[in-house]
């Protein structure tokens, strides 16, 4: 599907939230490649969304994939009822779920799903707990499942775009790693990288890093 395909599915969306969700909701795609990084659940039963947001991107997993099984976990409770809101129209066809979580102790089910996607969630945790954050999600992971990692790179000078941006909507400055550094930590936590790739979209310097359990 096309990314205007998928900004038409979600501008359809109903929800009620305040403006800068909504605004979130309907055009994150634009400057987050939601098609890109959708391709990696074509063939898969399960996926779980660490810091899922108000759940836009499980819709799209669930409106335009196979997958059958889907959660997503946020921090903020707000969030999560914005997630369950926009997924409301998979109730009867999805086993899809929604969970406030404490930003430490990943969920133990998470062990039940097949593809595991953190999108631009790493530089949103705390500096001290990254790391040990993501060993836990190694070991807490199925052996064979995959994890696509997407952030932002701080190795590129554009990464003070996405500072600006999350101060003025995350009120927040980011805790970027680079491309490079992103490697190296998910190879030290025990994955295996089988596929990486960097795009600028706008101003924003993606990475996506596809690393196996
Ligand atoms: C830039 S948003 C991305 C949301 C969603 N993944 C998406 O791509 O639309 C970052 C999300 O990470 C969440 N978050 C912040 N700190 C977190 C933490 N310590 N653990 C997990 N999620 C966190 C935020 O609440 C926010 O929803």
């Amino acid at each position: 599907m096309t990314n205007s395909e998928i900004i038409k599915f979600l501008t359809s969306t109903t929800v009620n939230a305040g403006f800068v969700d909504k605004l979130k909701i309907k055009y994150r795609p634009v400057i987050c490649p939601f098609d890109d990084l959708m391709a990696y659940a074509k063939d898969t039963k399960s996926v779980f969304d660490v810091g899922c947001g108000s759940g836009q991107f499980c819709a799209l997993v669930a409106n335009f994939t196979g997958v059958n099984t889907i959660k997503g976990i946020e921090i903020n409770e707000r969030l999560v009822n914005n997630a369950n809101q926009v997924n409301q129209r998979f109730s009867g066809t999805k086993n899809i779920k929604f969970a406030v979580f404490d930003g430490n102790t990943i969920p133990d089910d998470i062990v039940e799903y097949d593809l595991i996607y953190m999108i631009d969630v790493y530089h949103h945790i705390p500096q001290s707990v990254q790391k040990p954050f993501m060993k836990q999600l190694f070991d807490k992971m199925k052996p064979g499942a995959r994890l696509m990692f997407k952030d932002i790179d701080a190795g590129s000078p554009l990464v003070i775009c996405n500072k600006l941006h999350d101060l003025v909507f995350a009120k927040e400055i980011g805790k970027e790693i680079s491309f490079k550094a992103a490697k190296s930590l998910l190879t030290e936590v025990g994955f295996k990288i089988v596929e990486e790739y960097k795009k600028t979209v706008f101003v924003y310097p993606h990475y996506f890093i596809l690393a196996v359990k």
